[in-house]
Formats: structure tokens, C-alpha cells, sequence
């Protein structure tokens, strides 16, 4: 059975009318953020799942909780609203052999998936495959999703995935450049929220480009230019996410754990929980990166993230009683601070732990943390970031368009430019450097003072 003809308020323009045409096998819709780039590819799915019975589609993002928590909103809220309220279409929640899904009357599905778990997903086969915010994806994660493209119910197979520009370096971009994939730019004149069919900007256009025109540097080059742009200036420019980042994964109890942080209200707070294994490299775990709070709201925040739920141990007064409660992680051996005595005195009070104040000399620290980036001999680093060590995002600042936590903040990590505006690799730029600072304690902690005590297993 085919689904009838539904009407549609949906009028794609610029990069989205190409979204719509495209017929190759692997099309990337890159841009600045909020050109309309995501509702354009979905779309086209919803049109396509409309149109042909027995069509298997996939969307599918670096990790499922990304996906499922923001990059299907629109999906939900615009593309397919009407569907549901029809019941054309229906969520399919998943069981323990078949993947979530929305499912179509006429037998067409868009089942949903993260590449962190892609047992269920990859075990089908589809005629089309969105790729949400794909540079967050590795190069054989795309190969491996290709493997997956021929089901035959259309007349072509896609691979279609969508981003923000990142470093010029990147394989997808190269991917592009070399042309096994075709590249769509989106632009925001694309999208009638913001722009008018004849060009001036919406009210809801002014509003929304004056948050990204108050961008800085790299961010304002890739989120409001859509620019494949290095940070000038930029000071870890040995950094690369696909390298860097690592799989989620629980780390052994036994590493040791130390803390940092970096106090801040206006500007963030941040705490961090690096874990060194038996090589000595260090492991972000956890990060805390969140502004307008309390010292003693942040202590709470980072002890109900260490310490075991069930069982956890309150007083009277509300707080947790940190000595008598059982950990998930071991005990820090180390909590390296930031100066504030005030701030330091009320987080020991409320952490019921001792602190050690930071060595914060910055370029001897820089350094540091540099030469820990750098690949060792083994080709792997000695500092990499688990992927989601981001405990939570701070919705004020991703909607101020700012970094969010250590793997944002260190790709627009720059010099401070001198007189002629260039860059000068002496002192870093004060902006967005929070998390940076956090690091950076860490490593001078270990690396500089020598601090540096593996326990033995
Ligand atoms: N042609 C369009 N008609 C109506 N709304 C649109 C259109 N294109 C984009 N939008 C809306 O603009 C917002 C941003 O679009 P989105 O696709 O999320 O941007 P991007 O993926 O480029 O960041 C969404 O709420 C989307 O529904
Ligand atoms: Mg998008």
C-alpha cells in the first residue's frame, strides 16, 4: 500500500533543492550552522519513505544518545508531525534483535543507531543513509556504512551526511576534495526562517546571525563563514579529534585518578577526571564544564557523578557523606585547583577532600601538554579524551554558540595575536580557555613537578 499524497508546507531552496536531486552514491551537505542542512536530508527521507513501500533507510550518528537527543527533534517536530498525528507513521522503540525505528504504513522504515553500537544497525541492509554531523565519524566507519548500501527497493543508493566544516585537513573533506563524495554548501539564505524569499533577513534571522557573528575565531569561521578553517595562531595544532578522541569505554578501577579544576561563574567551571594508565597516559574520564552555578552545587554535581547511587549515604542536611559512601571510581590521589582561596576553602569543605593549588605558569605548561599530543612511538598519544567525558551540555552556552568542554575549547585554543594582529606563540589568547587551563594543571602537575605516581597493579 502506498501512503497518499500528504500536504507538505516544506519549500527546499539553494544547497536543499540539490539535497532533493542528488542521486550519487556518497553527497555531504556541509555549512554553517543552521542553514537548514539536517531538515533538508530529512526530507528528502520522510519524501522517500512516503513514496516507495518496503524502502529501508538509516540514520545513523557517531554515538545514538547524540542523535536521539537532538538531531531527531526536527525530524519529530516538523518533517513528520503531520504523519504521526495521521499514524502513517509510528515509533518502534526496539527490542533485543532489531534496532529503534520509525515505521511507515506502507512498510518503509528509518531505523536510528550510533556508530558507538552498530551490531543492530549494521546487520541490515539499506537503500538510503544519513550520516548526522558525519566529521565526527572515521573514515572506516563511512566504509563500513557503504558495506550496508544495497537493499534495491530505489533506482539509486545513497550515503548522504551532513556538518560543519572542521579542520581543512579532515579525510571527509579530502574524501570530497578527491571526489568520491559530491559536496553541497549549504549557506543560510537557504533557510526562510532566517532569510526571505527575497533576500533580507527575519527578525528570527537577525537574532539568530547575531549570535554567530559574536563567535571568535575558528568558531566563527567554520559555524558562520562555513569555512574548512584552522585556528590561526593555534596552539596544539597537533590535535586531531579522530585521533584523540577515543571510544567510550570504562577504564580500569585500578588507574589512578586525579582532578583539576578551574573555577568560574560568568565563565565556566570546570572539573576533570583524568585517569592515568600503566604507560602513564593520560585519559579524560569525566568533565564538568558548566556556568552560572555554586561552588557547593558544582561539589554536589561532581560527587553524585564519582560515588555509586544505590546506597549512597545522605546526611540530614542533604549533602552526601562522602567517607561512609561507596565510589565508582577510585579516590583521587591528586585535586589540582585554581588560586581562589575562597572558592578553593568552600569546594574542600563541601568535597570533604584536600585540594593542592596549581602551578599556573602558562608556556612552560603549554609545552607540556604539547609534547604530551605529539604521537609517541607507538603512533598513539600520551593525553586522549574518552568520547563523552562531557557529562552534560550547558544549553546557555551552546546557544551563545561557545565551546563545550576540552575537545571544542582546544581546536580554537590560539596565541594572543601582538601589535600587527598576527599571532605571537608567546601568551595564549584569554578566551574560551577554560578547560584548557583545567588540563594544563594536570599535566604541569605531573609532567613538571614530577608528581607522577603510577600505582603498581
Ligand atoms: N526550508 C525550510 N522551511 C522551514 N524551516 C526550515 C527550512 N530549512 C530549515 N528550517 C528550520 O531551520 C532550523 C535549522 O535547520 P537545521 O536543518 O537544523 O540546520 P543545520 O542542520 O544546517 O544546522 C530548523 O528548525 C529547521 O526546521
Ligand atoms: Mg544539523
Amino acid at each position: 500500500m502506498t501512503v497518499e499524497a500528504i500536504e507538505r508546507r516544506y519549500v527546499p531552496r539553494g544547497a536543499a533543492r540539490e539535497v532533493f536531486r542528488r542521486r550519487e552514491r556518497e553527497v555531504l551537505v556541509f555549512g554553517p550552522a543552521g542553514t537548514g542542512k539536517s531538515r533538508a536530508v530529512l526530507e528528502k527521507l520522510h519524501h522517500i519513505a512516503l513514496l516507495t513501500d518496503n524502502v529501508r533507510i538509516l540514520i545513523v550518528r557517531k554515538t545514538l544518545v547524540s542523535l536521539t537527543a537532538t538531531g531527531l527533534v526536527t525530524y519529530r517536530t516538523h518533517v513528520a508531525s503531520e504523519a504521526f498525528a495521521r499514524g502513517i507513521v509510528s515509533w518502534f522503540g526496539g527490542s533485543l534483535s532489531e534496532p529503534p525505528a520509525y515505521r511507515y504504513t506502507n512498510g518503509s522504515t528509518i531505523t536510528v543507531g550510533g556508530m558507538d553500537k552498530p551490531d543492530k544497525v549494521m546487520s541490515s541492509e539499506y537503500d538510503v543513509i544519513y550520516v548526522q554531523e558525519a566529521t565526527e565519524l572515521v573514515v572506516e566507519d563511512w566504509e563500513k556504512l557503504l558495506t550496508r548500501l544495497r537493499n534495491g527497493r530505489l533506482s539509486f543508493q545513497q550515503l548522504i551526511a551532513d556538518c560543519n566544516p572542521q579542520q581543512p585537513s579532515h579525510w571527509l573533506k579530502k574524501r570530497c576534495d578527491d571526489g568520491q563524495c559530491v559536496m553541497l554548501y549549504g549557506r543560510h539564505e537557504d533557510n526562510p526562517v532566517l532569510f526571505g524569499e527575497d533576500g533580507t533577513m527575519t527578525p528570527r534571522g537577525e537574532e539568530y546571525l547575531s549570535v554567530l557573528d559574536a563567535l571568535t575565531g575558528v568558531r566563527y569561521l567554520r559555524l558562520r563563514k562555513g569555512l574548512w578553517a584552522a585556528a590561526e595562531g593555534i596552539i596544539y595544532g597537533d590535535w586531531r579529534p579522530e585521533v584523540h578522541i577515543s571510544e567510550r569505554k570504562k577504564l580500569p578501577f585500578e588507574w589512578e585518578r586525579v582532578w583539576s579544576v578551574d573555577f568560574g561563574y560568568t565563565n565556566p567551571f570546570v572539573w576533570q577526571q583524568w585517569a592515568i594508565d600503566p604507560d602513564g597516559r593520560l585519559w579524560l574520564e569525566l568533565e564538568w564544564y558548566h556556568t552560572k552555578m555554586l561552588v557547593e552545587d558544582h561539589a554536589r554535581v561532581i560527587l553524585e557523578a564519582v560515588t555509586i547511587k544505590v546506597g549512597r549515604i545522605y546526611r540530614e542536611d542533604g549533602t552526601i557523606d562522602v567517607a561512609r559512601t561507596r565510589w565508582k571510581y577510585p579516590r583521587p590521589t591528586l585535586i589540582i585547583c585554581d588560586h581562589d582561596a575562597e572558592d578553593r576553602a568552600t569546594l574542600e569543605r563541601h568535597l570533604e577532600l584536600p585540594t593542592q593549588p596549581a602551578r599556573k605558569t602558562v608556556k612552560d605548561g603549554i609545552e607540556a601538554v604539547a609534547m604530551r599530543l605529539r604521537l609517541a612511538g607507538d603512533g598513539q598519544p600520551r593525553l586522549k579524551v574518552l568520547r563523552g567525558a562531557l557529562m552534560k551540555r550547558d544549553e546557555e552556552l551552546a546557544a551563545a554558540g561557545r565551546p563545550l568542554g576540552f575537545s571544542q575549547e582546544i581546536e580554537g585554543y590560539i596565541w594572543k595575536p601582538g601589535p600587527d594582529g598576527k599571532p605571537v606563540p608567546d601568551e595564549p589568547l584569554k578566551d574560551n580557555d577554560h578547560s584548557m587551563d583545567a588540563a594544563r594543571y594536570v599535566v604541569a602537575q605531573l609532567d613538571l613537578l614530577g608528581q607522577f605516581r603510577v600505582r603498581t597493579l
